[in-house]
């Protein structure tokens, strides 16, 4: 794939089959991996390019965010990595089949802090049912959030779908942080909350 001069690593959401159909998407089967809300995708790059025997989608939905991932996935070549701009949540509602994905990482998530905004706020119990539908048995959601409120709020909603723990202190694999975000306010001291779901 590394010399292939077509490739392209950006997925269009209305091109996919309902359900997508990942294994067409990659060309080969493997587990699927998904972050939403990735930024940049600095983390998720590195861990495309270091486990090549999953597959990786990373999903951001802003404009300039994206511009970025897309640039960085297409100078780096990484087979088993795609981009796609769009709302994770109706794309994973809509195109994504019962028990298709791995694992999904959410980080840093927008807090939506003002109260009559954080309706808009993502991990509801209803999106936390479309994530277990989409997860299979042996599934996990990793999660993140520097925001009091929107952990208070996560917990419940992870709950009412899945087994929840909370994980103390930073991931193992990154003790300076995963994501940017993280890096950023571990570097501040400000404190972290990090959850891991798992179906129950
Ligand atoms: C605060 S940033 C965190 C970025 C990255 N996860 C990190 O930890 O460094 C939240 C990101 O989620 C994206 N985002 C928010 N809601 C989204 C949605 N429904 N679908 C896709 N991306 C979303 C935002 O555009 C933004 O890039």
């Amino acid at each position: 794939m590394a010399s292939d001069p077509d490739f392209n690593p950006e997925i269009l959401p209305g091109q996919l089959s309902l359900p997508a159909d990942w294994r067409a998407v990659f060309g080969h089967s493997a587990p699927l991996v998904v972050e939403i809300g990735c930024g940049k995708g600095t983390w998720l790059l590195g861990q495309a390019a270091a486990d090549p025997d999953r597959n990786y989608l990373a999903i951001e939905r802003a404009w300039d965010y994206f511009k970025v991932l897309r640039e960085r996935a297409v100078k780096r070549r990484i087979p088993n990595l795609r981009v796609c701009r769009t709302d994770a949540a109706d794309l994973i509602a809509n195109c994504f089949g019962p028990q298709c994905v791995s694992v999904y990482h959410v980080y840093f998530p927008d807090p939506w802090p003002k109260a009559r905004h954080q309706k808009r706020r993502l991990l509801t119990p209803e999106f936390c049912a479309k994530l277990r539908r989409t997860m299979r048995s042996d599934g996990e959601l990793f999660f993140a959030t520097d925001h009091q409120g929107y952990a208070e709020e996560a917990i419940p909603a992870l709950r009412s779908a899945f087994a929840v723990t909370e994980h103390p202190g930073p991931w193992p694999d990154a003790p300076k942080g995963r994501t940017n975000y993280e890096i950023k306010y571990l570097r501040e001291g400000r404190p972290i909350w990090r959850l891991i779901a798992r179906p129950k």
